[in-house]
C-alpha cells in the first residue's frame, strides 16, 4: 500500500509534504518520511510510527527547500523501523526514492547490484530503485528512471529527486496509483487525489508506465520509450472540505452521518419514478445481455461483502446466476469464463491490487466487465468495459461504511436494469422498489437516531471477547460485514453465521453471557430466526436483535431489539448495516482504539 507524495514549486516543501502525507496516512501508518533538497544537499528524514513522530522530528531539525518527495508505509518487505523507512537513498545520498508497491524481482536486482559493488542497509524491496537509478544515471534523471523500470517487475508507483538536477521530480507508475497536480508555478505528484486537494484541483490521471517529469518551469509527461505526450486535465469537482472531519470525531462517524446523501446521490439521474433506468456509463445493448448466462462478481474486503447482496438480489430481480468471489481467490483458481460471462468487480478505492488483477484475467478470457467504483479515473474504472460509479465522496476511515451503503445501491440498480430489459419483474413492481429505494436516504436519517441505544449497548459489553452476528438471506450477507466491522476496529473476535449452520458447529461456542447480534428483517425467514435465537438464548446468549418496525414480537425472545423502518425486504441491508456500524464504532471508541486508523490494516491494498 503505502501513500507517496511530491512537491515542486515556490512554497517551502516540508509542510506541503506533510499535509499531503496527512491525507495519505490511510494508505499506511508504519513510518514517514520525506527527502527534500536543501541547498544542493539532500536532506532525509524518516521514523519509524504515526506521521506525528516525523513532524515532531521536523520541528525539531526542520528542513528548508522547494523540492521534495514524502511517503507513509505499510510494511511488505521488511518490518517497521526507521531503517526501512522511505524516502531511500543511494550510497552518496544523491538520490532519493518514495514508493508505493511491491518489486517482485528485488532480490535479483539487489544481487546484481551488490555484485556491482552497491551497499544495501534496508530489508525492503525499494532499496533496489535509488541505486538501480545510480546506476544508470548518465546526466538525465528522467533517462535514468526510465532504464531502471524496464528492470524492475512489479508495481509501483515512485518518485524520484536527485542533488544532481535539484529542481527536478520524476514520477513513473505500474499497477500503483498516481496522479499529478498542476497548480499557479507549482506541481505535485500523489498517490490520491486528497493529497493535494488544498493547492489544485487540476490533475493528470495517470496510467502505467507513464512518466512525469516535473520542474520549477512546468510539467511534462513521457512515454516510456521517452516521448512526450499530451494528456486531458481532470478537475476534480469536490472540493478540500470533504476530506475533512467537519466537527466529528473521527472520519468514521462523519462518513456513516453522510450516508443518507451518498445513497441519495448515488441513485440521483440513475432512478426516477415512472422513467426507465439509465446507466449512461453502461452500454451494455439488450442482446447482449441475452447472451450473458453468468455474472461473476469480485471484489476483496467490505466490497465482496456487497457482492454477495448483490449475487441475492440479481439471482432474484433478473434471475441471472450470480457466484461471488473473493479477488484473490478468482484470479488463482482459474474460473470457467468466456463471452457469455459478466464481470462486476466492486471497489471502493479502484486500485486494490488483486480486484484490478482479476478484472484482468476475466477480460482475457472473454468476459465483459462493469466496474462499480468510488473513484473516477481508478485503475479499474479505466480498464471496465462499463463503469457504474457510486457517488460516496471520499472516504477516509480505513473501515469502510459509505462506500459499502452505496455499492449496495449500485447492486440495486444494476439488478433492476437488468430486470428492466430481461422483463423478469413488472413495471408495477419495479415502480414498487424504486419507491422504496427513494425512501431510503431518509429512512437512514431514523435509523442514525437510534446511535444512543447503541452506545448504551457498547458501554455494556466492550469488554467481551467474543461476539456472534447471525442472520438468514440477505440478513446473513449484513451480518458478514457487521461482523468485519467489529473486529477490524474494536479488535474484539467476531464471527458471522448463518444462523441455520449455528449448530453444526459454532453453537458449541456459546456461553452465558456471550453476546449475539441476530438479524431478523427477513419476513419469510423471520419464525425460523426466531428459533434458531431461540437456540442461542436457551444457551445463555444475551441477545440483541434488529428487526422491522411492526415485529415487536421479538422482544418476547431476545434481550434488547432494536427496529428499521420497514422498506422492500430486498433493501433491509442498506437500513440494517448502519447501526452496526454504530455498534462497532462505540465498542471501539469505548476500548480506545484508534478507529479511523486500526492496527495492520490499510485502505488501499494495492499489493498482493
Ligand atoms: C481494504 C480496506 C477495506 C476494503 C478493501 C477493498 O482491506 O481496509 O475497507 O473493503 O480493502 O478495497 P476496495 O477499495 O477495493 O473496495
Amino acid at each position: 500500500m503505502c501513500g507517496i507524495v511530491g512537491y515542486v514549486g515556490k512554497k517551502e516543501a516540508s509542510p506541503v509534504l506533510i499535509h499531503g502525507l496527512s491525507r495519505l496516512e490511510y494508505r499506511g501508518y508504519d513510518s514517514a518520511g520525506v527527502a527534500i533538497i536543501e541547498d544542493n544537499i539532500l536532506k532525509v528524514t524518516k521514523c519509524k510510527g504515526r506521521l506525528a513522530n516525523l513532524e515532531a522530528k521536523l520541528e525539531q531539525n526542520p528542513i528548508h527547500g522547494s523540492v521534495g518527495i514524502g511517503h507513509t508505509r505499510w510494511a511488505t518487505h521488511g518490518e517497521p523501523s526507521d531503517l526501512n523507512s522511505h524516502p531511500h537513498s543511494n550510497e552518496d545520498e544523491t538520490i532519493s526514492v518514495v514508493h508505493n508497491g511491491i518489486i517482485e524481482n528485488y532480490i535479483q536486482l539487489r544481487e546484481w547490484l551488490t555484485a556491482k559493488g552497491y551497499k544495501f542497509n534496508s530489508e525492503t524491496d525499494t532499496e533496489v530503485i535509488p541505486h538501480l537509478v545510480d546506476y544508470y544515471y548518465k546526466g538525465n534523471l528522467e533517462e535514468a528512471v526510465i532504464k531502471a523500470i524496464s528492470k524492475m517487475d512489479g508495481s509501483y508507483a515512485i518518485g524520484v529527486v536527485s542533488t544532481h538536477e535539484p529542481g527536478k521530480l520524476v514520477a513513473v507508475r505500474k499497477d500503483s496509483p498516481l496522479i499529478a497536480g498542476i497548480g499557479e508555478g507549482e506541481f505535485f505528484i500523489a498517490s490520491d487525489i486528497p493529497a493535494i486537494l488544498n493547492y489544485t484541483r487540476d490533475v493528470y490521471l495517470l496510467n502505467d508506465k507513464e512518466f512525469v517529469v516535473i520542474t520549477k518551469d512546468g510539467i511534462k509527461l513521457l512515454s516510456e520509450e521517452g516521448d512526450e505526450i499530451k494528456k486531458d486535465i481532470f478537475h476534480v469537482t469536490w472540493n478540500a472540505d470533504a476530506a475533512e472531519k467537519g466537527g466529528y470525531e473521527h472520519f468514521m462517524l462523519k462518513e456513516i452521518h453522510e450516508q443518507p446523501k451518498a445513497i441519495r446521490d448515488t441513485m440521483t439521474s440513475r432512478i426516477a419514478l415512472g422513467k426507465p433506468i439509465t446507466l449512461d456509463k453502461i452500454t451494455l445493448t439488450k442482446d447482449q445481455l441475452e447472451n450473458i448466462n453468468k455474472i461473476y462478481i469480485v471484489a476483496c474486503g467490505t466490497a465482496y461483502h456487497a457482492g454477495i447482496v448483490g449475487k441475492y438480489v440479481i439471482e432474484k430481480l433478473a434471475r441471472i446466476p450470480v457466484e461471488v468471489d473473493i479477488a484473490s481467490e478468482f484470479r488463482y483458481r482459474n474460473p470457467i469464463i468466456d463471452n457469455k460471462t459478466l464481470m462486476i468487480v466492486i471497489s471502493q478505492s479502484g486500485e486494490t491490487a488483486d480486484t484490478l488483477a482479476a478484472l484482468r484475467e476475466a477480460k482475457k478470457s472473454g468476459a465483459r466487465v462493469i466496474a462499480v467504483t468510488n473513484v473516477v479515473g481508478s485503475s479499474v474504472s479505466r480498464e471496465a468495459h462499463d463503469v457504474l460509479y457510486t457517488w460516496a465522496g471520499p472516504e477516509i476511515a480505513v473501515a469502510s461504511t459509505k462506500a459499502y451503503t452505496t455499492q449496495l445501491i449500485a447492486m440495486y440498480i444494476i439488478a433492476l436494469y437488468f430486470a428492466q430489459y430481461k422483463e423478469t419483474l413488472s413495471s408495477e413492481q419495479i415502480e414498487e422498489i424504486k419507491e422504496a429505494m427513494l425512501k431510503l436516504p431518509e429512512q437512514t436519517e431514523e435509523v442514525l437516531k437510534h446511535k444512543e441505544v447503541l452506545q448504551k449497548f457498547a458501554s455494556k459489553n466492550y469488554m467481551h471477547r467474543d461476539m456472534f452476528f447471525l442472520g438468514r438471506g440477505l440478513d446473513y450477507a449484513v451480518a458478514m460485514e457487521g461482523s468485519l466491522k467489529l473486529k477490524e476496529i474494536s479488535y474484539i473476535h467476531s464471527e458471522a453465521y448463518a444462523a441455520g449452520e449455528l449448530k453444526h458447529g459454532t453453537i458449541a461456542l456459546i456461553e452465558n453471557g456471550t453476546v449475539v447480534i441476530a438479524l431478523a428483517t427477513q419476513e419469510e425467514l423471520f419464525e425460523k430466526m426466531v428459533s434458531n435465537i431461540k437456540e442461542v438464548k436457551t444457551r445463555g446468549a444475551n441477545v440483541l436483535a434488529f428487526a422491522f418496525e411492526g415485529n415487536e414480537t421479538i422482544e418476547k425472545t431476545v434481550d434488547s431489539a432494536l427496529y428499521i423502518p420497514k422498506t422492500e425486504e430486498v433493501l433491509a441491508p442498506v437500513l440494517s448495516v448502519v447501526p452496526l456500524q454504530l455498534l462497532s464504532y462505540y465498542m471501539a471508541v469505548q476500548k480506545g482504539c484508534d478507529v479511523d486508523k486500526p492496527r495492520n490494516l490499510a485502505k488501499s491494498v494495492t499489493v498482493e
